[in-house]
């Protein structure tokens, strides 16, 4: 895809992957709008980067959906490309049903209905646009689970399938489906766990992760695996039982607080 001259709609991007996607296409000439539930976030962003452009919504509920793509669409009628990143990852213990139904499915709210949704909204006015693009960031996961993030690991193997479906039923237009799926990455996600957690991981520098995802669209690589990314996918193929293993390793410590 073409890197500059772009209108593009990031949801979650008052951080990490977000915002340094945000930086960086702003850096190369585009115009940015992002996303956010947190405005106190949002608006620190404005204050630093006044060229980004910032809008409240839950990427987890459709009438801030709706609401965004009114106000959205009347703002930036040029609006070409929509890039799905907002997304939560929490450690779960399956046996603590203490977790209400609406909350336990909140990360399929937000990681995976929120992109469906989004895509579905959006779609009509790219196609009318001469190039569009849908990126979709999913994760190194959607290769292996990780067993204590049970319910992130099946949105993000969700997400990919439905990015690989996406791109095939659009195939003869002018939108193009990427998907980026990071590897560990040293941003807030990781704050829920613990160094033990990730013990053998390598957690790759966001301004790297995201310089190397922005290099693959120039180049239209439709899906991008940065660093061990494309480690999970070779040896899920390889040896499956084997990274399942090292991948649930964390989850005895997590089934001990059940004792
Ligand atoms: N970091 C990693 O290791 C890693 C690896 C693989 C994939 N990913 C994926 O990369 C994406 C970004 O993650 P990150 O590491 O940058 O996380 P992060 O640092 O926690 O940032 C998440 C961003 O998303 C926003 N957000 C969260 N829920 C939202 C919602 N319901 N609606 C709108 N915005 C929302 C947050 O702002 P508010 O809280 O204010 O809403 C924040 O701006 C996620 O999809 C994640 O699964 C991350």
């Amino acid at each position: 895809m073409k890197l500059t001259d772009n209108t593009i709609l990031i949801t979650g991007g008052s951080n990490g992957i977000g915002l340094e996607l945000a930086k960086q296409f702003l850096n190369l000439g585009n115009t940015v709008i992002i996303t956010g539930r947190n405005q106190l976030r949002l608006d620190e962003v404005k204050k630093k980067y006044p060229a980004i452009q910032i809008f409240q919504s839950d990427a987890g509920k459709v009438e801030d959906i709706k609401s965004l793509y009114d106000n959205v669409i009347k703002q930036f009628p040029g609006l070409n490309v929509i890039i799905n990143n907002a997304g939560i990852m929490r450690k779960m213990n399956l046996h603590d049903t203490s977790m209400d139904l609406d909350n336990i499915n909140q990360e399929i709210a937000i990681n995976l209905s929120g992109p469906v949704r989004l895509v579905n909204q959006f779609l009509p006015h790219l196609k009318t646009k001469k190039f569009a693009a849908i990126i979709n960031v999913s994760s190194g996961i959607a290769f292996v689970p990780f067993a204590i993030s049970p319910v992130y690991s099946a949105t993000k193997a969700g997400l990919h399938f439905y990015t690989q479906t996406l791109r095939i039923q659009l195939k003869n237009t002018n939108v193009a489906v990427f998907e980026l799926m990071p590897p560990l990455t040293t941003t807030d996600l990781q704050n829920a766990f613990s160094p033990e957690d990730m013990k053998g991981v390598v957690s790759m520098e966001v301004d790297k992760m995201v310089q190397i995802a922005i290099k693959g669209f120039g180049n239209n690589t439709l899906e991008i695996r940065p660093g061990q990314s494309n480690s999970l996918r070779i040896i899920s193929r390889i040896a499956p039982k084997f990274i399942l293993n090292q991948m649930s390793k964390p989850v005895d410590r997590l089934l001990a607080e059940t004792k």
